[in-house]
């Protein structure tokens, strides 16, 4: 079984109460930093209602960085984090002092290109590597890229700080960002163990928990678009019309009830009721079990392990113990015959996911599917998918963009400036050289100039 995370069973009246419990207490991370990079205002309130910091005091002072200001007339129309931005044509890095150690940490970078007479940010050119990981490399963004683009990873951080480095491809480029946000993950949001599954194997590993993983689609399926406003953890859940390879025969559905999150199941921060509370199902129809699935299928990076979180919550069916179906990933066989009802101790709309991994995705496209099994009812709900994450997971180098390691990335930078000294010191030796030889000549010429004469007297006199 997936990561379902279940170790003992609890009486139905505890789970009751735990799940008033949750409600009661809202997620408040121990680290939680939110930085507008290059404002002065000590505080930005962006449309989510969240706070963001300036940052004058945040990064390495020691650092040449300018401010960047949006010279555009028209800002009210996105958040007023993409006002400001903070440029850089040398190393830049950001120290976040973590309270909540040996635990992961989301790294959020935002980047939205603004106007103005300094730079054309479509030129910048730049890496960003933070505690050993190589998040991004020679990145750049592009007129075609939504804006903004927001990169978001989740790392260990077994240290005492988060340290974000930005550094310029070469000493010609330069670099920019407009927001960081470091928030301690709760401790349930990446599990240690999860399904492995390909066309061979489908076998629980574990050791999850050592790695990094960078968000590259995260889907609340059959429900509308949900924003960081309305989810504990201030992420975005997009709609799954775009990754549905065909909607025949599926059904969109919404669930008006309270969403019955507990302890061993999905809590509030893994999964939002917004993402919960709605779902596609395929539905027995004329008292038979339809012969088709749902397929969900995403662009991926070839080359690298991914992590596929499935989130389930059975609000479709009328009763307990009437929900069967079949997991596909990539088209293997990754769960059969689910029984929601069985995982959640017969209780309905209450929330589970499960992680599954796909070794070395070779394809770019990664599909999940779910369908009916051969126990599946008729005149029942015969699958149901709530919300889909598909996670990169770091390589062997520990980057999420390609085969280089965070320090390789860090001497590449002092190697450009021994570059830039080479030349500089090649050019001094050269020039002093220069001088003495020409000193020396000087003093030889007159040797040789007499010499020839000498040797034309001398051939004279012979
Ligand atoms: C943007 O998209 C257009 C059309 O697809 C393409 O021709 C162009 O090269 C793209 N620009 C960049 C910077 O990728
Ligand atoms: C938050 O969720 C509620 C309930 O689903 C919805 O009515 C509201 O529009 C959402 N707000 C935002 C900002 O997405
Ligand atoms: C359901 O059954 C009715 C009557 O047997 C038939 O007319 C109809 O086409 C069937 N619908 C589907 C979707 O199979
Ligand atoms: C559902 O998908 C699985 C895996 O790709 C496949 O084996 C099965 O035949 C599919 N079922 C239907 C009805 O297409
Ligand atoms: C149902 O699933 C079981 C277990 O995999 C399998 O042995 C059996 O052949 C399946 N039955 C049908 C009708 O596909």
């Amino acid at each position: 079984m997936a990561a379902t995370k279940i170790s003992s069973s609890f009486t139905f009246s505890l789970y009751i109460f735990l799940s008033l419990l949750s409600l009661a207490s809202a997620f408040s991370p121990a680290d939680h930093y939110l930085i507008n990079c290059g404002s002065r205002a000590d505080e930005t309130l962006d449309p989510d209602h969240r706070v963001f910091a300036g940052d004058h005091s945040r990064f390495a002072s020691s650092t040449r960085s300018i401010r960047l200001e949006n010279a555009d007339s028209d800002r009210g129309s996105y958040s007023p984090i993409y006002h400001t931005a903070r440029a850089f044509n040398q190393p830049l890095h950001y120290t976040f002092w973590t309270k909540d150690r040996a635990t992961h940490h989301l790294v959020r970078l935002h980047f939205h290109p603004l106007r103005n007479e300094c730079n054309n940010l479509f030129e910048a050119e730049f890496h960003v590597v933070a505690n050993g990981f190589v998040l991004l490399r020679t990145f750049r963004i592009s007129e075609n890229d939504s804006f903004p683009v927001i990169k978001e990873f989740v790392i260990p951080v077994v240290s005492e700080k988060v340290e974000i480095r930005f550094i310029p491809s070469n000493k010609w480029k330069f670099g920019f960002v407009n927001a960081i946000e470091v928030i301690s993950a709760p401790q349930d949001l990446i599990a240690d163990v999860a399904q492995l599954v390909d066309s061979e194997r489908n076998e629980r590993i574990d050791g999850l928990l050592k790695n990094g993983f960078e968000t590259v689609h995260r889907v609340n399926v059959g429900g509308f678009k949900v924003t960081p406003f309305n989810d504990s953890l201030w992420r975005t859940w997009v709609t799954d019309d775009e990754y549905l390879k065909s909607d025949d025969g599926s059904e969109k559905i919404h669930f008006g009830g309270q969403i019955k999150y507990k302890s061993g199941g999905a809590s509030r921060e893994v999964g939002p009721d917004n993402v919960y509370n709605t779902a596609r199902v395929i539905k027995s129809l004329n008292g038979s079990v339809p012969n088709m699935n749902i397929t969900w299928t995403f662009q991926v990076e070839k080359g690298y392990r991914y992590m596929v979180r499935m989130h389930f919550c059975d609000i479709a069916s009328a009763a307990t113990n009437m929900l069967y179906f079949n997991v596909y990933v990539n088209g293997n066989l990754a769960y059969e015959n689910l029984d929601l009802s069985g995982i959640t101790y017969g209780l309905l709309a209450s929330p589970f996911y499960a992680d599954f991994v796909v070794n070395g995705e070779n394809s770019g496209v990664l599909a999940v599917s779910v369908g009916p099994s051969n126990t599946s009812l008729p005149r029942a709900v015969d699958a149901i998918l709530n919300g889909v994450e598909i996670w990169k997971m770091n390589n062997f180098m520990g980057s999420f963009d390609g085969e280089v390691c965070a320090d390789s990335i860090l001497r590449s930078w002092k190697r450009a400036r021994i570059d830039v000294l080479l030349p500089l010191v090649g050019a001094v030796v050269l020039l002093i050289t220069a001088s003495m030889l020409m000193l020396r000549r000087r003093n030889v010429s007159v040797g040789w100039s007499r010499l020839p004469t000498d040797v034309s007297e001398a051939n004279l006199k012979g």
